[in-house]
């Protein structure tokens, strides 16, 4: 039997697109195992979900560090578990070249939007405000810029006429759940390569 690909999440707070991955790993959508849970905030909620799960957990906090120094420590922290992919589910810090360079082509984020429209914090709001009719979610690589890398996967849903930024963000949310598991089971499993921006899955029929 061969072993199953490594994730190891870093989170910042709630933690539900890390359920979301357990969730999918425990049913069999995602083959895959969680071989450490990583915070910047010691008191993000989802390292109780993960202390719960019996996943090994570690908190590398960015008070009083620059972005350089942060990426380091948290490359010494998390090279040991040796993860095929790393999940940020979401990390609420940009990783530097420390940790990029270490990883590459092996970071994942999700993002609440349509990427490349509204990057950045209150990416549901901002779609929102700007009156878009429909947003949704994107997975993409992680690079050294905010919400850049290539896309992997991305998801729409509607923007109704009857919706709050609440409401919305509860929609995109629901599409993040189902988005990232599907995302990272295609990264771990099936081949691909990055022409310019895009990641082009190769189909199992060509490979
Ligand atoms: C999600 O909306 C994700 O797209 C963004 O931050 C939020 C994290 O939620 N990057 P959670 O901690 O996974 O519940």
């Amino acid at each position: 039997m061969t072993s199953l690909p490594r994730l190891v999440v870093l989170i910042s707070g709630r933690g539900s697109n890390l359920q979301a991955l357990v969730a999918a790993i425990r049913q069999g959508r995602l083959h895959a195992t969680v071989a450490a849970v990583v915070s910047n905030r010691p008191d993000a909620a989802g390292l109780h979900f993960a202390v719960a799960q019996g996943f090994p957990t570690r908190v590398v906090s960015h008070v009083g560090l620059s972005r350089t120094e942060h990426s380091a420590a948290l490359r010494e922290v998390v090279l040991p578990f040796e993860p095929d992919l790393i999940c940020l589910a979401g990390f609420m810090r940009l990783l530097a070249p420390p940790f990029t360079r270490t990883f590459p082509n092996r970071i994942v984020n999700i993002h609440p939007s349509l990427l490349p429209a509204f990057p950045g914090l209150d990416a549901q709001r901002q779609a929102f405000d700007y009156g878009v009719k429909v947003s949704g979610c994107t997975v993409h690589l992680v690079d050294d810029d905010l919400d850049h890398g290539p896309i992997v996967m991305q998801s729409v849903v509607p923007v109704l006429d009857d919706d709050t930024p609440e409401t919305l963000a509860a929609r995109i949310l629901a599409a993040e759940h189902k988005t990232y598991p599907a995302a990272v089971e295609q990264l771990l499993h099936q081949p691909w390569r990055i022409e310019g921006r895009r990641v082009v899955f190769q189909s199992y029929q060509s490979v």
